[in-house]
Order: C-alpha cells, then structure tokens, then sequence
C-alpha cells in the first residue's frame, strides 16, 4: 500500500473516521475539514455582509476552482463549467449535441440510467438510434466490438459511463478515446465515480467531455458538479438552456454565447458550494491522485479477497481492472438488511440497484448488491473488522 501518504494525518483531518467505518464514498465521502471549513466560512460571510457581497469577497478562490480543476484534469480553466450536480452537467453537453434522425449514440452495458433514459428520450424526439456495445469477458466495453460499430460509420456520439454505480469495473477510457478521435465521433464520458479516485487527464483519454460530481470521491459538498467540455468542438455544441450567465444580447438583437465552457453553466449558483468543491480538489492534488488511486485501489482488493472467504458472500465486481468501489450479495441476507444490520454497528454502506443499471444489473439477474466503496482515509484495520461484522450474522 502506497508508503507516502500521512493517513494517520489525513484521518485526522477527517474526525468521523474516529467513530465510523465509512464505506459509502460513491455514495457521498466523508468531508475532510479544509472542505467543511471552506464552505462554512463562506456561509458565515453570506451571513454577515450578504451573498453577493461574499461573493466578491470570495473573488480569488472562486477563479481558482476553473484552476483548480484544470491541474485535476488536465485542461484549460476555461473548458470547465460549475454546475449543480453529475447527471445536469452530462445533460447540458448531451442535450447540447445537434443530432439528426437515424444517428446513432453508442454506449455499453454499464452505462448510468439517467443517461440510458437521456438517450431514450432523444430517439423519441429525434429518431437517434441507440447501440449498447457488449462487453468482453470481463464485463469492460469490448473494445474490438466498438471500433468495429464506429468504422462501419453513423455514429454521432460515443457515450460511456468510466466507472459505474454498481461496481468495481473501470472501462478503458482511453482506448475508447482512441477509436472516438480517429473516427471524428464525440465522446462523452460520465467520470462520476472515477474523478477524485484516480488520476484523469482528458488529453490522455481523448475525450470531448466529462462530467463529474463533487460529493463522491472528490470528498466535495452534495449539490456540486462539474463539466468539461473540450474548445475544440464548442462550436458543435448549442447548450438546451441559455441565460445571462451563458449568452449576452448583441447590438443586433441576437444573441453571443459566453466564450468557453462558461456557456453551459447558469447564472444563480451555490457559492458556497463552489468553493467547498474548489477545496476539495486542491485538497486532492496535493495528496497526490497516484497515491489516492494506489492506496484506494489496494485496500479494495483487500476486501474482495477477505470477502470471497466469507461463507454464502459473492463479489460482484465486473472488469479486468477493478477500483475503489467493491460490490456483493450474500446468500439468505437482502442487501438492505446486510445495510441495516452494518449501520447498527457504525458502518456505511450503500444499495445499489438493478433501476440504477438496468443493462447491467437487471441483465445479471441482480435485483441489488450491497456497495462497499473504500476511500484512501479506511485502514486494512477497517476492512477486516468490516469482514467479521458480516461473517457474524
Ligand atoms: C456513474 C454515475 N453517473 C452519474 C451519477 C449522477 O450523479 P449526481 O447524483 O451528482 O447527479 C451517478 C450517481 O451515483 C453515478 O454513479
């Protein structure tokens, strides 16, 4: 396990770890305190000379979360848009995209509902058509399969969850980015689960956009998102709403959209928030996202291993590459009630279910799996004491 990293400082800096085996972090993590800090101190300024003059007051750290972001992603702070949560960010690039009847939007088997349901929405309105890749083996994209749908031609828009609600699987971002780039195809990518846990770098996996969240791994505040949209296809792109935060009325009594990714954000937003999220994500880059993915990673592993000894347990997780997140059933115990009774003794985890990932779960013929997601800031201490709550039913 990555040697560098200070947990013992980092779990102080994060007081609930004291009292709670917290295994919920694609849920929502556990705040460190410079992020709960950050957010309180600006709702004290709100408090006490008003929102908008907070705000201005606030000046330099809200630019720097445009900053900040483009250290995490690898871009520039003007291909980032603050917005409220993951599913409305992938929204405003989706519902962005001039598709035409009979385009075809590629995605695969591990893709979020609200996505799947995005896409179902445009074929009824648009007459888009929409092609699930299968997987390989592993449960990842199959990648051959993919190439071989994109060369054969009509796809608009590659769309592909990195790392999905209900399990371990990381689909291979980057050979997708690959086969989109070398076609001339779009390519969305849904990283709400992988940004904060790895690193990411949008130049490297070729995508156009990204959408992320703050709550999860990133350790932000609920009610915070982000989008990235790539300079290079702006033009493509007609945000579904525009206000005076995204467009100004021209002289001509038309309209110019904002420059940057700025056009896909809105006016009225959650300062507060922001800068909580901005926090967040310097907090991360200076633990290092090698050493968060290192540390996350192999304190999975751990728990799949002590997990697949369990007696009546079966681990879930799809992919040849597998992360922070560890799925499960247990035979005679509902995924609820495995939830309930961990609860009782200070442990959190979450359900995630076949509505989430009908492609995925529904097709397993999983109704639900108990998700168990470990952060950097859980110990091999917490996993094993995880394990043993469960083995004693
Ligand atoms: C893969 C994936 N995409 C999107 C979302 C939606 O994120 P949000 O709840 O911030 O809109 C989730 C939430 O669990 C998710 O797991």
């Amino acid at each position: 396990m990555s040697a560098n990293l200070d947990i013992d400082r980092l779990r102080a800096e994060t007081p609930a770890c004291a009292d709670l085996i917290h295994f919920n972090n694609a849920g929502a993590a556990l705040m460190p305190d410079a992020v709960a800090d950050a957010i309180r101190a600006h709702l004290e300024l709100e408090r006490r000379i008003g929102g908008y003059e907070a705000a201005d007051a606030a000046e330099r750290e809200l630019d720097d979360f445009y900053t900040a972001f483009a250290d995490l992603l690898g871009c520039a702070s003007d291909e980032i848009a603050y917005i409220e949560n993951a599913t409305r960010a992938w929204d405003m690039a989706f519902y962005a995209i001039p598709f035409k009847e009979g385009d075809l939007i590629v995605t695969a088997e591990a893709e979020y509902a609200s996505n799947y349901i995005a896409f179902l929405q445009m074929a009824k309105r648009r007459g888009v058509k929409i092609q699930v890749v299968r997987s390989d083996a592993s449960g990842a994209v199959d990648v051959a399969e993919l190439e071989r749908i994109v060369s054969a031609g009509g796809v608009r828009l590659i769309a592909i969850t990195h790392v999905p609600t209900q399990g371990g699987l990381v689909n291979p971002a980057a050979e997708i980015g690959r086969i989109a780039r070398a076609n001339g195809v779009l390519y969305l990518l849904d990283a709400c689960q992988s940004v904060g846990q790895m690193p990411m770098n949008v130049g490297d996996i070729q995508c156009d956009m990204l959408s992320g969240t703050g709550r999860k791994f990133l350790r932000g505040p609920r009610g915070t998102g982000f989008l990235y949209v790539r300079k290079g296809i702006l033009d493509q792109l007609e945000p579904p709403f525009l206000d005076m935060q995204a467009a100004d009325i021209d002289s001509a009594g038309g309209y110019r959209m904002a420059a940057g990714a700025m056009r896909f954000e809105n006016w009225e937003s959650f300062i507060a928030g922001r800068i909580g999220l901005r926090a967040a994500v310097r907090y991360a880059l200076e633990i290092g996202l090698q050493s968060i993915q290192e540390r996350t990673f192999a304190l999975a592993d751990q728990l799949r291993v002590e997990l697949t000894r369990i007696p009546g347990v079966t681990v879930r997780d799809l992919g040849r590459e597998k992360c922070g997140i560890v799925t499960f059933t247990k035979e005679g115990e509902e995924p609820d009630a495995i939830k309930r009774r961990l609860a009782r003794h200070r442990i959190n985890v979450s359900v995630s279910r076949a509505r989430y990932a009908t492609l995925d779960l529904g097709k397993r013929g999983l109704p639900a799996v108990v998700r168990a997601s470990v952060h950097y800031y859980n110990t091999s201490d917490e996993v094993g004491r995880f394990c043993d709550v469960l083995r004693s039913s």
